[in-house]
């Protein structure tokens, strides 16, 4: 079929709310075809110093949040958390031994861990190799860490029958990317976002390429697609590039602006994109929500 045959896709939508992902009022039970999300890391140096107070209070918002996907994910989908262990102040935090242990307490299977490979030039990590540089001796080897991962769980088993076979059509994986770009392996290699890159300057930013491969392989064109952490809004972004719907959570209401531009909302940002999708921003308060909404510019 020539591109121009090929049937438009619908318009989608994309929620921001702003908030706490601890717990998730809005979002109704299994109403979230895929969860896509990477935490603050704990006191990640860097990016989240002496943000919680200690590494139980860390695991409390951890599990909060994960006992809400649980809820909010449709039966036999995919939560796919990136996350790694932290090494602060010498000391190295398990969090991803301590995610995967939460993430079944709440009722999820562990179906798989891709580890995430940085180049070797990395510089957002704590470069503790060099002590042994400076002291060539045994004991003194700290290694750079350029790994990271992305757990997968799933919402019990999935309904293969279930599909829309419109939809399925229109979600066919190309499987020469998957091959020559090697998704078929547990180890994928993608560059990092730079520290200094404008938009997503002081936000740890995971790379398109991830929320992209994810997308890809575990969601269906019209499903919807949360990010509980939103960040500068890289989940949000390709899901509605893939044509698929988002909801992004996120607790400083400041990224609204950084979010809104990379989602592409902004003039002269969307020319590739579909005009008829819609934004929405959801600005908890206290006691009432107040709602914005309008088509994109
Ligand atoms: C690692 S960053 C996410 C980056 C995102 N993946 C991107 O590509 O831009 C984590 C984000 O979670 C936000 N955050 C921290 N605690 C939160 C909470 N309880 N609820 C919602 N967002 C939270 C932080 O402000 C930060 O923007």
């Amino acid at each position: 079929m020539l591109a121009e045959e090929q049937p438009r896709s619908p318009p989608t939508h994309h929620r921001l709310i702003i908030g706490s992902s601890t717990a998730m009022p809005e979002l109704a039970d299994e109403s979230v075809q895929l969860v896509v999300t990477s935490p603050p890391y704990f006191n990640a140096p860097f990016d989240y110093e002496n943000l919680y107070p200690d590494y139980p209070s860390f695991l409390v918002m951890l599990r909060a949040m994960i006992g809400e996907v649980y809820r909010v994910l449709q039966a036999g989908r995919i939560f796919a958390l990136n996350i790694d262990d932290m090494l602060v102040d010498g000391m190295k935090y398990p969090i991803v031994a301590d995610a995967t242990r939460m993430a079944m307490d709440a009722g999820f299977r562990y179906r798989d861990r891709i580890v995430w490979k940085k180049p070797e030039g990395y510089i957002r990590i704590s470069r503790r190799s060099g002590v042994l540089l400076q002291h060539p001796y045994p004991m003194y080897f700290y290694p750079d860490n350029v790994l990271e991962s992305i757990l997968l769980f799933q919402k019990g088993k999935f309904d293969y029958k279930s599909a829309d076979p419109e939809r399925k059509a229109r979600s066919q994986i190309d499987t020469q990317a998957y091959q020559q770009q090697k998704w078929f392996l547990s180890l994928w290699e993608m560059t990092n976002v730079l520290p200094n890159a404008p938009l997503e300057k002081n936000i740890a930013a995971f790379p398109e390429e991830l929320p992209r491969r994810i997308i890809t392989l575990f969601s269906y064109v019209g499903d919807t697609v949360l990010d509980p952490f939103a960040g500068s809004g890289t989940t949000m972004r390709v899901a509605r590039e893939l044509h698929r719907n988002s909801i992004g959570i996120e607790i400083k209401p400041e990224l609204v602006s950084v979010i809104r531009q990379k989602v592409g909302i902004d003039a002269g940002q969307h020319s590739l994109l579909n005009r008829d999708d819609t934004f929405e921003v959801v600005q908890r308060a206290c006691t009432a929500l107040s709602l914005t909404r309008g088509p994109v510019e």
